[in-house]
């Protein structure tokens, strides 16, 4: 059954897991002193590995107490509380504490979950009584640009990507792919994908990296990988969902940046004109900088809140404007442009709108700086934050739509499972044809599909959790449509508990995903809450595994 594994290192682990593994089929605490004779193991397992954390050197340090924080994302859901808290200052200590659990061995429970800004919206960052590795402290390493015909940047997989916008921008270069938001770090986003309106042009920003230092979870070895290096832990890095090693640096690809941006929305009653004109978009030549758009249900409010700070085209009609209660859909645009070329830009923007067919009286537009643009949910976040309306929970469901089913989702879902807005909801196609296709994201089948985003905000009422409740069941209902169709929708940033659901997340990557764990984190480590491998039972699928191949 050994012999199966490739190298001999391999070998060596696997026999030792599986040997562990045959050893404990008898309760965990039975076998234990018929059995072993190391001596971390003769104490109560949990006690005894937090304690022997104290044991370790480190350049920064840990934290035994007061680690609440830890236990808290943006989803405001899920509280699992750790161990401990490393704030590390060095790459070094982060591969000594991976170390130390991976040396530990299976006796320990102990796992190691990397927390970038704690953005995730399902204790993703969390590690229930692990230990929690607080990435941003080591942002304050220096950030290098290096120019030249690629050029990029070297940055701590700590660093928030605004910081990496105003450094480079000193250079004249950003960044070519966003988040909507910009307060997420680099290991947090290379971790899942890294979305937004720039993806249809260059692909998400895991198809902007160049290289990776990344720490993985056998031994806590330090390994630099990119395309042509270690390629294998590249790609199974690059959407890994933090599965196989922690990213402690990235290089980032650069392009010149512009200084202003053209910001454009405009409003359509049909969901097929509205999506013909996105797509018409995404394959044209000569195109915008930006582009998404976004669903409004019921919700005047919500319009003329955006309004005021867009000025209409045509005022007078604009004013007149009335959606009569009915569904809307928003594409809005961005064109990048230097103050220098304002002209040619305009020109550009005036032939792209040209060839689109919204509602004439609603072109609204507005001109920022390019920094404004990409940083503008910090603008609401900031208004939310005086109404006390961020710390809210955020059941959030994020999902990419094949192209195929897209009209027939509108359909069923705008309106009729989703009456009402309970927060943007975000709707935009790509075409992943021009996206790298051996990274670890997992997207549907068909060459376009969309990314559809309910990002809903569960406001605590008087009554409780009920608007919790009420969002999490349409979500459930969506999700229900979605898995009753043949065409495959994929889940974004998904959440899944049992085995199955993965496997089928998954899909023919799954066989990879299994080995590749095997191969950079056999003890099953890194990242246990996003709970597709368990310390233990990732154990007893990776025996499966083994004997099954
Ligand atoms: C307001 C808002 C807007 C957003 N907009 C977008 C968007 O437009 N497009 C998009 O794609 N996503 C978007 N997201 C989702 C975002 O990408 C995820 O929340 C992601 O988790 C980033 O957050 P974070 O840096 O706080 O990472 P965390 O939530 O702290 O971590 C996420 C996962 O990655 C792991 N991880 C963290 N750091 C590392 C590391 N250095 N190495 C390896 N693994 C690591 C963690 O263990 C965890 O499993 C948005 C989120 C918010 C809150
Ligand atoms: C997607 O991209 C491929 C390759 O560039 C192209 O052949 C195809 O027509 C595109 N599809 C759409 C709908 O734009
Ligand atoms: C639209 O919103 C109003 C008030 O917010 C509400 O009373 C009404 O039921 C909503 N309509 C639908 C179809 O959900
Ligand atoms: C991945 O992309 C390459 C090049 O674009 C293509 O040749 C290959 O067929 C694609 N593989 C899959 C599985 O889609």
């Amino acid at each position: 059954m050994c012999s199966l594994s490739k190298s001999k290192s391999n070998k060596h682990v696997l026999c030792r897991i599986i040997l562990v593994l045959l050893l404990s089929c008898t309760p965990y605490s039975t076998n234990l002193s018929s059995c072993c004779s190391s001596s971390n193991i003769l104490l109560s397992p949990s006690v005894s590995a937090a304690f022997s954390l104290r044991t370790l050197t480190l350049d920064g340090y840990l934290e035994f107490e007061d680690l609440g924080n830890a236990a808290k994302d943006f989803g405001g859901r899920y509280h699992f509380l750790p161990s401990a808290v490393l704030h590390p200052e060095s790459v070094a200590d982060v591969s000594a504490m991976i170390k130390h659990v991976f040396e530990l061995g299976t006796f320990s429970e102990l796992t190691v979950a990397a927390r970038g800004h704690g953005h995730s919206l399902q204790g993703q960052a969390q590690a229930h009584k692990g230990v929690v590795i607080q990435m941003e402290s080591m942002k304050s390493h220096e950030m290098r640009v290096h120019m030249g015909k690629d050029p990029s940047v070297d940055v701590s997989g700590g660093e928030l990507w605004i910081n990496i916008l105003h450094e480079t921008l000193k250079h004249g270069l950003a960044p070519k792919s966003w988040t909507d938001y910009l307060h997420l770090t680099v290991g947090g986003t290379l971790s899942n994908a890294g979305i937004s309106g720039q993806a249809f042009l260059h692909g998400p920003q895991i198809d902007n990296v160049q290289e990776l230092e990344v720490v993985t979870g056998r031994k806590g070895d330090i390994i630099t990988c990119s395309e042509k290096q270690n390629s294998d832990l590249f790609y199974g890095v690059l959407g890994g969902l933090g599965q196989y090693g922690i990213i402690t640096r990235a290089r980032i690809s650069l392009v010149p940046s512009a200084e202003r941006v053209k910001w454009i929305r405009m409003l359509y009653h049909e969901f097929s004109t509205f999506s013909m004109d996105q797509e018409h978009l995404m394959s044209s030549k000569e195109t915008f900088d930006y582009m998404e758009g976004f669903v409004v249900i019921n919700r005047t409010g919500l319009l003329n809140n955006w309004r005021s700070s867009f000025s209409p085209k045509d005022p007078v009609r604009a004013s007149q404007f009335n959606s009569d209660g009915k569904i809307l859909y928003c594409l809005e645009v961005a064109k990048y442009f230097d103050r220098n070329e304002y002209h040619v830009a305009e020109q550009s923007i005036e032939k792209s709108l040209s060839e689109l067919n919204f509602i004439p009286s609603t072109l609204f537009q507005t001109e920022v700086s390019l920094v404004e643009f990409l940083d503008r949910v910090h603008t609401s976040e900031t208004k939310l934050k005086e109404k006390g309306l961020w710390d809210v929970p955020h059941p959030w469901l994020n999902l990419l739509v094949p192209k195929s089913l897209i009209s027939h989702f509108a359909e069923q879902v705008f309106g009729n499972i989703i009456g009402d807005n309970n927060g943007p909801i975000l709707i935009y196609p790509v075409n992943q044809s021009k996206w790298n296709n051996k990274t670890s994201l997992v997207t549907p089948e068909e060459d376009v599909f969309y990314l559809v985003a309910f990002l809903s905000s569960a406001v605590p009422s008087a009554s409780g959790n009920e608007r919790l409740e009420h969002i999490l069941a349409q979500n459930q209902r969506v999700i229900d449509f979605c898995s009753r169709t043949t065409t495959g929708c994929k889940q974004y940033l998904p959440r899944y508990s049992a085995r199955e659901e993965w496997q089928s997340h998954f899909g023919p990557k799954w066989e990879v995903v299994t080995r590749r764990k095997l191969e950079y984190d056999p003890l099953a480590i890194l990242a246990p809450g996003q709970r597709i491998f368990q310390k233990s039972s990732g154990i007893v699928s990776t025996k499966a595994q083994v004997q099954a191949t």
